[in-house]
């Protein structure tokens, strides 16, 4: 038997609205992305990228059309069901890092753990091993205001991985970071997806960005225009 794909779209639409008023933000989406893949996707503004990663997220379901997830109809689940693959095997990075204000690093990448009911010592234990392992030892009690963008980035990734799971789903990740910084988070990203096996699947407009994926697929008007393995420099494979 072949392996199924880990995160499969076919031939997967979304349409909002009805009537002349009907936006169709997907076309007949066919895309299968493997184990431990990094995949950026590109496009320009309105061209769906949200909406592929909402449903990749299993935050929305496709109008017609099936997404697996390995070998699981993700719209034959129920909302419940939906939320406990999302916290198992799903995390989330924003452009925007969306971490709670006036709150310590280590109480942000704890709070995952704190909606499967995990006790506050090994929640604890968890939070720090993740702050260490993108880089942030020592800095658990700070709060957001007293991190740079860069860091606040780096707790949102522990936060995203501090529960282990199969995909991380990032949504211009480095839009809001200078050229370095978001190239520090990319390094970060990537020895996530080589060393934890981590899938990757991240949307970005920038070339540069997009250069440390091993595989990019560019979205244009709902359709899925191109999709290309991706030739990577030296420097990047470093
Ligand atoms: N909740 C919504 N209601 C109505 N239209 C939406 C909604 N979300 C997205 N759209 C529309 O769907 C299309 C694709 O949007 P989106 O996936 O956000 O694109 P991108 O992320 O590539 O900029 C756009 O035309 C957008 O206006
Ligand atoms: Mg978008």
């Amino acid at each position: 038997m072949i392996p199924s794909p880990l995160l499969e779209f076919r031939q997967v639409s979304k349409t909002y609205g009805d009537g002349a008023a009907t936006i169709r933000a997907l076309d007949r989406i066919d895309l299968s992305i493997e184990r431990h893949q990094f995949l950026a996707i590109m496009g320009p503004s309105g061209s769906g990228k949200s909406t592929a990663m909402n449903i990749l997220g299993c935050l929305d379901v496709p109008s017609s059309g099936a997404y697996l997830f390995d070998g699981v109809e993700v719209g034959n689940l129920d909302r419940g069901q939906r939320t406990l693959l999302r916290r198992h095997m799903l995390g989330f990075v924003f452009q925007g890092f969306n971490l709670l204000a006036r709150t310590s690093a280590i109480e942000n990448v704890e709070l995952p753990l704190v909606y499967r009911g995990m006790a506050g010592p090994e929640r604890r234990r968890l939070a720090k091993r993740a702050l260490g392992m993108v880089g942030l030892a020592g800095r658990e009690d700070h709060t957001s205001a007293q991190l740079s963008g860069g860091q606040q980035q780096r707790v949102a990734i522990a936060r995203a991985i501090v529960t282990e799971p199969k995909v991380l789903l990032a949504d211009e990740p480095t839009g809001n970071l200078d050229t370095r910084t978001g190239d520090e988070i990319m390094a970060l990203m990537t020895a996530l997806n080589r060393e934890q096996g981590i899938t990757v699947i991240m949307v970005t407009h920038e070339d540069e960005i997009a250069a440390y994926a091993d595989r990019i697929v560019r979205f244009v008007d709902g359709h899925l225009d191109s999709d290309r393995p991706n030739v990577k420099e030296a420097s990047h494979v470093l």
